[in-house]
């Protein structure tokens, strides 16, 4: 009788308590499917932490409860998010000497600091006393802090019972997860940012210094003003058109304000000359592509390809070129981007010896010598900038002034045509 009282007794017991933690088991299953959804939709993080939040609190029978991120320089604790708390500062920060941090990694589940013992776990340095908080429920992801659920007063009188603390457990390990996606976005974004703030202000720095070294070699003559400049547009301007990405179109522009700086060497009087230029005068004049790649070569720009831009600007598709008669396969693109802005810019500009030509002319000559002289990819670009010009469609203009008013939409398409018959020589292609 008294047996089978007490295995009555037992039994009710291990009901009552089996009861008892499926409705806790319950409320932790119920938590974490709050929270699932908190935790990989693409809502901004104060809102997924006040879930967390919520969901730790009924998981845990907890009053009030606070979530602190962990970051290691320095060395500290800050809140994430909190509830309950009459009097928590936003954000409540505690540095963290090393013997915290090993303390709260070597705790295996949450901690019930003792009365004098939560020295162990945090530092009173910081703006918030750490014995408002019962229970320290390290956040850890591969064995490294990552944050901290602390919790105040519980809701049951009795304080957190081990089925609470199991809860809380479980729970502890998705909410570490999530912080610690979130600490690693905010890292990755913040670094994506700095490398552009920092390419930004490098671009901008080599911009406007570009822009006065290309303004300097343009004043040997009155005949060349603007020239560097206007091949600096036009290259990024071709490289624009032909889809290239942004880094390979502000190295063209950069390339373009430096490719005649080899020039600084050349005598002044050889640009005013109202002849043609002597077979010695020539040579000096096309010595520019060396002396220029000297120069540039040795000195560090945020794109390799400026030294041999420099220096193969003058060398043409079938070899005819100078300084090292390279063939078209032999120069890689931007060169070749650059070598057609700069013929392009020579050919509508006025020389002592000669008027400048129309653009129309100009275009045409280009097309002629294509693909003997001239990529033609580039040159598609440079009429596709122009037709853009000519129905108003570019941002900014790619020619400066109203130049391309004197041209048509029809005539560049008609020379577009004309590029295309030249390149599949007159062969049909169905797609
Ligand atoms: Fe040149």
């Amino acid at each position: 009788m008294i047996l089978s009282n007490c295995s009555g007794l037992s039994l009710a017991l291990h009901q009552a308590m089996q009861k008892d933690n499926f409705r806790r088991l319950l409320r932790t299953v119920e938590a974490l499917s709050d929270l699932g959804p908190a935790m990989t939709t693409e809502r901004d993080f104060p809102q997924t932490a006040r879930a967390m939040l919520s969901a730790l609190q009924q998981a845990a029978g907890a009053r009030e409860v606070v979530l602190f991120g962990y970051s290691d320089k320095p060395s500290l604790l800050s809140s994430v998010a909190a509830d309950g708390f009459a009097l928590m500062p936003d954000p409540a920060i505690i540095p963290l000497l090393p013997k915290h941090v090993h303390g709260l990694v070597s705790a295996r589940g949450p901690i019930l600091p003792a009365q004098g013992s939560h020295d162990t776990y945090l530092s009173s340095n910081g703006n918030v006393a750490p014995e408002l908080f019962k229970c320290l429920a390290p956040l850890k992801v591969g064995g490294k802090l990552v944050g901290v659920v602390a919790l105040g007063a519980a809701q049951a009188e009795s304080g957190y019972d081990a089925g609470e603390l199991e809860a809380l457990d479980l729970l502890c390990h998705y909410v570490a997860l999530a912080l610690h996606n979130h600490s690693l976005t905010q890292t990755l974004a913040q670094r994506v940012s700095d490398n552009l703030r920092l390419m930004a202000s490098l671009h901008g720095f080599y911009d406007s210094t570009l822009e006065a070294f290309a303004a300097a070699i343009d004043v040997k003559h009155v005949n060349i003003h603007g020239h560097s400049l206007r091949v600096g547009r036009y290259s990024a301007g071709i490289g624009e058109a032909m889809s290239l990405e942004t880094g390979e179109i502000a190295a063209l522009r950069s390339a373009g304000y430096l490719h005649d700086i080899g020039k600084v060497a050349v005598d002044k009087r050889l640009f005013g000359k109202t002849t043609s230029l002597d077979a010695e005068e020539f040579r000096e004049m096309a010595d520019h592509t060396v002396v220029g790649h000297k120069i540039v070569t040795g000195v560090e720009f945020p794109w390799p390809r400026i030294p041999e831009i420099v220096r193969w600007h003058h060398e043409r598709a079938d070899g005819s070129g100078y300084p090292d008669g390279l063939g078209l396969e032999d120069v890689p693109m931007p060169v070749r981007i650059v070598g057609l802005a700069d013929t392009f810019d020579a050919m509508i500009s006025a020389r002592p010896y000669r008027e400048p030509m129309s653009l129309g002319a100009a275009l045409s000559e280009l097309v002629r010598l294509t693909p003997s002289k001239f990529d033609p990819n580039a040159v598609h670009g440079l009429l596709l900038q122009i037709r853009r010009d000519t129905v108003g469609s570019n941002r900014s203009r790619f020619l400066e002034g109203h130049l391309a008013d004197h041209i048509a939409a029809s005539d560049v398409d008609q020379l577009a045509a004309t590029l295309q018959h030249k390149m599949t020589k007159g062969r049909l292609f169905l797609t």
